[in-house]
């Protein structure tokens, strides 16, 4: 990586690094897709993708058919591979993870609890009831990544994700030491202390929101709903615990941005979706929270490095570069006959990409 501070008042500061990937978005289908493909393809080589669509993808053959959709709808001369996965459920079979593995384009299988989140209504009651093709997945080395919150109504929301560490995940870690395990977009103290204690088959991936946001901003002057997403924003003192640990330079913790876009309609409603879109500013967003923890040496590593060496994929080629040069971003950007509101949308972003 270079980075070159200012040499004098007019020297811009540019940070190159090799391409990044994004190991967590939500790209949806249809029409959206001709916005969010291209933001999200400018600036990383590869993405694994999130099967939530409705109906989700469950089956190889799905995922291939959705990858297609998504190659058609990148730029002419893009280069951006989707990393695809299947959404597990209870009648998962393991014949699917022996097709997955055959396949080369399905590289994980993603757990969502039953209700947890969009589209995770045919999701799974009992992770006990998966395990056979836990099992399958731990025998061909396809790595699961977890929603890792409880859904239980008794337990209070922003401890959803620190229950789920000893009721759910400790006992998979035992169950199936072998297996890749990615925790997914972790928003919390609790989960950065268990990822780091835990075994090397451990990982967890951290966006952009929770690396930047605490949960005051979610009634920063009244409600705001572009800042609601799940897990839920926690305290400063966790966010404070997520930058710590992105910026550690541990090859446990890796970029995934988690973008999750909603048409303005449905979350600007009495019962709001979750999801914040950042993919029109994913990495500036990253550079941001690292030079705010003068660690902007360490983000080749979060953003390029650890993502590819846990998924044991090369690393990219190519590089990128942003400068240090604040931008204004759109209040709204139109996607497929919907109007989405992206993060920091009408306010400015202080690091921009060189095209
Ligand atoms: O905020 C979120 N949005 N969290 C999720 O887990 C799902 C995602 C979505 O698909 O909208
Ligand atoms: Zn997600």
């Amino acid at each position: 990586m270079v980075a070159d501070g200012p040499r004098g008042p007019a020297q811009t500061k540019r940070l190159t690094l090799i391409r990044p990937d994004d190991w967590h978005v939500h790209l949806r289908d249809g029409a959206i897709l001709a916005q969010v493909v291209p933001d999200t393809a400018r600036r990383f080589a590869r993405a694994i993708v999130m099967p939530n669509l409705d109906p989700p993808v469950c089956r190889v053959a799905d995922a291939l058919a959705y990858r297609a959709r998504i190659l058609a709808a990148l730029p002419a001369g893009a280069r951006f591979e989707p990393l695809m996965t299947l959404y597990l459920t209870e009648t998962t079979q393991a014949s699917e993870v022996v097709q997955a593995h055959a396949s080369g384009a399905v590289r994980a299988i993603k757990y969502y609890p039953a209700g947890a989140t969009t589209n995770a209504a045919h999701a799974v009651r009992d992770l006990r009831r998966c395990y056979p093709v836990l099992a399958a997945m731990e025998r061909y080395d396809l790595p699961l990544l977890l929603h890792g919150e409880v859904t239980d109504p008794s337990v209070d929301v922003f401890d959803r994700e620190a229950v789920f560490l000893e009721r759910h995940l400790l006992p998979l870690t035992q169950a199936f030491p072998g297996l890749r395990v990615v925790l997914e977009h972790i928003t919390t103290r609790a989960s950065v202390e268990f990822v780091n204690a835990g075994p090397s088959t451990l990982a967890a991936t951290i966006t952009a929101h929770h690396l930047l946001l605490d949960r005051n901003a979610l009634f920063d002057g009244g409600l705001r709903p572009h800042h609601y997403c799940l897990p839920l924003l926690k305290r400063a003192d966790h966010r404070a615990a997520l930058v710590a640990a992105a910026t550690s330079g541990s090859p446990k913790f890796f970029l995934g941005t988690d973008s999750a876009p909603h048409p303005r309609h449905a979350k600007e409603s009495s019962c709001g979706c979750a999801g914040i879109y950042t993919a029109h500013a994913a990495l500036e967003l990253y550079a941001e929270v690292f030079e705010e923890a003068h660690a902007l040496d360490r983000l080749e590593k979060f953003a390029s490095y650890n993502g590819p060496d846990f998924y044991r994929l090369p690393r990219n080629q190519g590089h990128i570069t942003l400068v240090k040069e604040p931008w204004r971003v759109a209040s709204t950007i139109s996607a497929g006959g919907d109007v989405l509101v992206p993060l920091r949308a009408g306010e400015d972003v202080g690091w921009r990409l060189v095209e």
